[in-house]
């Protein structure tokens, strides 16, 4: 496993937007979101993260983008790690940093996010951290897959 030391959290800017699209469509294809909503994502967000390797050219090896969506509440709305760096610990990393910096929020009192029911390693991740599943969403994604509504409260 990689050392913690060479990774690095930092705020996404629009100069990421081309590296950060390329990692969500190759992630999630046909149910990505478009280059535009990205951007409009990076330009207007609470929280967007990105995990870089400062080991390899600073490339960006994951990122998370949160939006406050109600006064009380904020939406995780996506989280990725480049499939090369996957199950190394850096999504637990990235989530805990990004969880502490919502604790830090003293108006927030829960967390919300929608996954694909079938994404057995996102919903560990998650129930790692004590989400619970709340709820099923049928035909949620194109091509009819359902997701999980699952909350935090914190
Ligand atoms: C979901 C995702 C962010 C997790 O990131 P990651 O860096 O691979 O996850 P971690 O290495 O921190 O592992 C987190 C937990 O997931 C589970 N896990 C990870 N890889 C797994 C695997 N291959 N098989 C089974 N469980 C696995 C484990 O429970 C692990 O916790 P533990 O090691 O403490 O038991 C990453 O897999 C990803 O980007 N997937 C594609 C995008 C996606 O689906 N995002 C979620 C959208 S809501």
């Amino acid at each position: 496993m990689k050392s913690w030391g060479l990774m690095n959290i930092n705020t996404a800017s629009v100069k990421d937007l081309d590296e950060i699209f390329k990692l969500e469509s190759n992630t999630f294809k046909r149910d990505a979101f478009s280059k535009n909503a990205i951007l409009n994502l990076i330009i207007n967000n609470t929280f967007f993260f990105k995990l870089l390797d400062d080991g390899n050219s600073n490339q960006i090896i994951g990122f998370i983008i949160i939006i406050q969506d109600r006064e009380n509440r904020v939406n995780l709305i996506n989280l990725l790690i480049n499939k090369q760096y996957q199950n190394k610990g850096f999504g637990t990393h990235l989530l805990k940093y990004t969880l502490n910096k919502i604790k830090e929020m003293t108006n927030i009192e829960v967390i919300v996010l929608n996954v694909n029911s079938k994404n057995k390693v996102a919903i560990l991740l998650y129930q790692k951290f004590g989400f619970r599943i709340v709820q099923k969403i049928e035909s949620y994604y194109r091509q009819k897959k359902s997701a999980y509504l699952m909350i935090l409260n914190i």
